[in-house]
This record gives C-alpha cells, structure tokens and sequence, in this order.
C-alpha cells in the first residue's frame, strides 16, 4: 500500500526514482511525488493521479538540467488514507523549515495529538496526511543531525511506518527506517536504491538488504549502516533476490492481469516442482519442517487470511477436512486476533498472503505465535515481513504478481495447500495408491490449466454477452462455492459490476428477489458430489429468468443443456478442478472488464498490498 523509492548514487535520480514509482503503481496510484537534492537544494513535484502525470509535472516544474543532475532523491506513490488524493495530499511532505522531506508507507495514528501540539508551536500545515505530522516532527527534533532527528521523532511515533527522509543540510545520505512497513535496500555499485518492494530495485542490483521493525538506517552511495532505535548498531544480512527483472515486465500483454492468467502452468509448475513424492505418494514440503509425529499431533488448521487470499483458504478448509480428515477453518484475517482465540500447541495455524505484507493477516500470525500455536506460513513474496516472522513456510514461487486481482498466487495458493493436505492425509488415512492417485492428480493442474487458457478467445465470445447488467451472482457448492466467491471478487474488482458469490443453496434465502430476466447468474456446476444439487438450484434461477453461464467439466451433456453459455474444463478431482475452474473464472472477468473499457490492472480505490489494518 503506496510505494516508496528512494535513490543515491551516480546515476539520473529522476529517471530511477520515476521508473521505480512505475513498478511500484499497483500498490497505490492515486498521486505522486518526487524531491530531488540538488546539491544542497531541495526540490519537490506532486501530481493526482498516476505517476505519468507525475513525470510530466516534475518536468514542467523543473528545468532538463536539474532533471539529469542531481543524484539522490525520494519519492511515493499514494493509495489515501488521511485525506483525498490531492495535490496537497500527495507525498514527500516538508518541514516547517521546508528543508526536511518526508516519503511514508503506514500510519501515525497519534497525529492528531502530535499535530495539535506543533501546531501550538507555531507550525504550519498544508494537507490533511499523518505524515506531514511526521515531517514536521523529524524538522522540529533536528538539532543538526538528521538521524538523531529521525530517532527522536519515532521514538514519539505510534502506528506504523517505512519512511525515507532527506535533508538538504545533509546531502549525501538518505535515511529510512520501519516499523510495519516494509522497506528494502538494494546495494549497488556507486549507488543505493531504497523502496518498499524488491520490484522497484530489480532493474538495479539483485542485492538488498531487508530491515526489521525499529531498524533506521543511514543509506549513502556507498554504504548501508543500519541502528536501532537506541542507536545501537545491527547487522543485517545481504541477500540475493534470485528474481528476474523481465517477470516484473508486462511482456508484450495488453494487462499484467492477462499475462499473469497465462503465466499460470508455468507459475503452478513451479509452485508444484520438487514437492510431490510419487515413490510414497505424499508430498514434499521442506518449510513445513515437521516429523511425522509432529504432523500426526495436529488437531486443527487454522488458516488466516484476507481477500482472494481468504478464498483460497476456504478452498484450503475443504482440502484439509476430505483429504486429511482433520478439522480445517479458513478465518478472515482482520477479525482473528480480535475474537480472542483459542489456540494450542496442537494447532497449525497457516497465514496465506500473496504479498507477506498485508496488515492483518500480519496481527493473526502474531496473536498465533504469542498463543503458542505451529505457524507457518504460505507466502508468495521471498523475504517478506509475514514469510519472515513465522520463520518456517512455503513459498508459492509463482514469480512478481503485479496485477492487483490476484490470480496467478490463488492457483499456486491452492496447489500448495492441497500438497499440504496430500501431505497430512498421508500421515493419517491415505493408504499409498490413495496417495499416489491425488499426486498424480495434483502434478496435472499445469496442464489442466493450460486447456482452460487454449479457451480464451471463446471466453472472450461468451464474455461480450455479460457487458450489460450491472448485477450478477456466483454460486457453487461445496469446494466450488470459495471459486464462486472469488469468481465474483475478480469481476467486481475489476469491472465495476455489482457481483455477489453465494453458496448455491443460499441464493433462494433472500438473493433469489433480486433476480430478472436476463440478471447473470454463474455457476460453477463441475463433477463432483454436489454437482446435482447445484443443478437444481440452476433451475430455480432459470425459472426466475436469469441468463446461467456454467463453468462445468468437459462432456457433461446434461449440464450443458441447462446453461446459456458453458465453459468447460478437463475431467478433475473436484478440489483440483477448483483450479482450472477459478482460471476459467478470471479469463471471463477480464475479457469483460476490458470489453467494458476498465482499467484493469489498477482498478479504482484498490491497492495490491494492504499494510494498513
Ligand atoms: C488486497 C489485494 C487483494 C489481495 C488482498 C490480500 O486487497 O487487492 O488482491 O487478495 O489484499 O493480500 P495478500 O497479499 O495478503 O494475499
């Protein structure tokens, strides 16, 4: 949520921090900003709206020359919290004395006191943002030493923050520091580059450095030294990001959403790769890290999640109780901590985040670590703050997702998850060929994929007939009804129509009223136990009028017949065919959305990664 870069060093600081705000524009993109220190000058351009407008208000303010000069500088990309997206809103933020700049990512949730009391002081303020609170704390604490500034000003911070801080009184450094938020330092040759996500220092150096909460550092083009809020030093490792610049790329795509729904067999082979033993018929998941005894322990799994996150823990919910016999609860992040849970030492609790970072879901793995329950994690971003809190894990290797519908991170969410369940089962109840038999079935989802994605012209046909209503219903059952929710999540998100996903039998309770002729009713109808069950419930929305779009399996002739359109996906196990299913899903969602003319990989008043609870 907001992205923030920072740079030092030899080259254009203009054109890195600019080209770094790009990458970072699906975490929020409602403005932007950008200081510049020209030598022992400080500069600054805002601009609402995209980080375009931006660079075109940055190059009319300022002449060609400062552009290419000067070599370090901050800048943010918004997602708003404290105020609208406006000009005055939007970040770096200045002192009272103008000469301190500020980028910030999080909340100080004290402002108001904080700000109540320089004003008192005699500051003045120019927008309605927490942070300018901030810059003004750091300016009214600096006494010649920007660090010490810094240091000060936090240690009378609450809430969270990543920030960056320049001064045009100490030109060769930036400092940044965090707490909640997370920031990383990419080390170069002559030069640092600081940002809130690796994707906006990929194109720079593969090293970086990931700080800790309460960790502040002074970053120069040659150096990273790092302290404590007690100024004491701390040493943090330098790690690789093993990532490939060209994955954060759109890649010849019109949507990183279209080439991220492409990317899927590749990105769930990897997901997949290494981790399915067919010798016994289980899997092999390094970061769950537990005996066999230990696993046969677990009494519950308790899976923590928000957003298309939570979805795939619902379908985690199914996979956990049918393959592995083993009470299995998919729990909405935000709401965890707060019910005061009860948990033990023979409780699995799995936080499931694209990002790593998502507030949230963040506080549930804290409130489960402080109960002492096993935590793990199932994260797609390497070195992200919930990846490294619960220590042990399994990354999803599904590569940058940079779209902000998630896609291709719920498939390899729910690979990963039915791995996990293969891997319990087996240690419960599953005999080998049970075993064997689910492996087999697991190692295919690539391919599966792949024939759902050989469909997307004829997605796009069937999507053209759904342009018009600005309503539409999901419903499934069983594993199928966390697709039917997600099915709808990913069109709401992403074209603006008011979409509802309803377990199949829930529909007639109250949102059936809502039905008239021609309303979308999609319903995910593939083979499977409650396959019937959700057929007759097509049948009571026909008779209602509605127009029924069915994702159902391949050759069911009699779900074909009570459909108006059908996309059909390969013969599966049913909580397999979640996966293709869900991809026949987004294929449909964004052939819509673009057809309606949606910005689609920056949907309005959506951020990629929340960090704010
Ligand atoms: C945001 C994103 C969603 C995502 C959710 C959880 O709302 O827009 O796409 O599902 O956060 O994010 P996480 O990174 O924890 O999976």
């Amino acid at each position: 949520m907001c992205g923030i870069v920072g740079y030092i060093g030899k080259a254009n600081a203009a054109s890195v921090l600019i080209g770094g705000l790009r990458r970072l524009e699906y975490r929020g993109y409602d403005s932007a900003g950008l200081a510049l220190l020209d030598g022992d000058v400080l500069h600054v351009s805002r601009a609402v709206g995209k980080v375009a407008n931006l660079n075109e208000s940055a190059r009319a303010d300022w002449d060609a020359e400062l552009f290419q000069r000067a070599g370090t500088g901050i800048a943010h990309t918004r997602w708003a919290t404290h105020g609208p997206p406006t000009e005055a809103n939007a970040h770096p933020h200045l002192d009272e004395s103008g000469h301190i700049a500020l980028v910030h990512n999080g909340i100080i949730e004290n402002y108001r006191s904080l700000r109540a009391r320089l004003e008192k002081k005699g500051h003045h303020f120019h927008s309605e943002t927490d942070t300018e609170v901030l810059a003004h704390l750091i300016g009214d604490c600096d006494k010649g030493d920007l660090l010490q500034a810094v240091r000060d000003a936090l240690h009378q911070v609450e809430g969270t923050y990543g920030i960056a801080v320049v001064s045009s009184h100490e030109p060769g450094r930036i400092i940044t520091a965090r707490r909640g938020s997370p920031i990383v330092i990419g080390v170069g040759h002559g030069e640092s580059i600081i940002a809130s996500d690796a994707t906006a220092i990929l194109a720079h150096t593969q090293r970086v450095i990931y700080l800790d909460d309460d960790d502040i550092a002074v970053v120069t083009a040659n150096a990273v030294d790092i302290r404590d809020l007690d100024n004491l030093p701390v040493t943090r490792e330098i790690a690789e990001l093993g990532l490939d610049a060209a994955a954060a790329e759109k890649g010849g795509y019109a949507h990183f959403m279209l080439k991220e729904i492409h990317e899927q067999p590749d990105s769930l082979a990897n997901a997949i790769r290494g981790r399915l033993d067919l010798q016994i018929g289980s899997s092999v998941l390094a970061g769950m890290s537990t005996s066999p005894r230990e696993l046969a322990d677990i009494s519950r799994v308790i899976m923590v999640g928000c957003g298309t996150s939570l979805h795939a823990a619902m379908v985690g919910e199914y996979a956990f109780g049918d393959l592995a016999d083993i009470h299995a609860e998919a729990r909405q992040a935000a709401e965890f901590r707060y019910r005061n849970p009860i948990l033990g030492n023979r409780d699995l609790v799995v936080a499931i985040s694209q990002s790593g970072e998502t507030a949230d879901t963040l506080a549930a793995v804290r409130e489960a670590r402080q109960k002492g329950a096993f935590v793990m994690s199932l994260v797609n971003v390497v070195g992200s703050t919930i990846a490294r809190e619960t220590g042990r894990g399994v990354y999803l290797h599904a590569g940058p997702e940079i779209s902000v519908a998630s896609t291709k991170a719920f498939t390899c969410q729910v690979s990963v998850l039915l791995m996990m369940a293969l891997k319990l089962g087996r240690g419960r109840r599953f005999s080998r060929d049970e075993g064997l038999k689910l492996a087999r079935e697991i190692e295919a989802i690539p391919e599966l994929v792949r024939r759902v994605i050989a469909q997307d012209d004829s997605i796009a046909e069937i999507a053209a007939r759904y342009l018009e209503n600005e309503h539409a219903f999901f419903i499934g059952r069983g594993p199928m009804y966390p697709v039917a929710l997600e099915g709808a999540l990913k069109l709401k998100e992403i074209s603006y129509i008011h979409a509802e996903g309803y377990h199949a039998a829930e529909l007639k309770h109250g949102p059936i009223a809502l039905l008239q002729e021609g309303t979308p009713v999609i319903v995910v109808a593939c083979e499977g136990p409650a396959k019937d069950k959700t057929l007759g419930n097509v049948e009571e929305c026909r008779a209602r009028g509605a127009r029924i779009l069915g994702i159902i399996t391949e050759s069911d002739h009699e779900a074909e017949q009570v459909m108006d359109d059908f996309i059909a996906i390969p013969a599966a196990h049913p909580l397999v065919a979640t996966i293709p299913a869900t991809v026949a899903l987004q294929l449909f969602s964004y052939h819509v959305a673009r057809l309606r003319g949606c910005e689609i990989d920056q949907p309005r008043n959506l951020a990629k990664s929340v960090t704010v609870e």
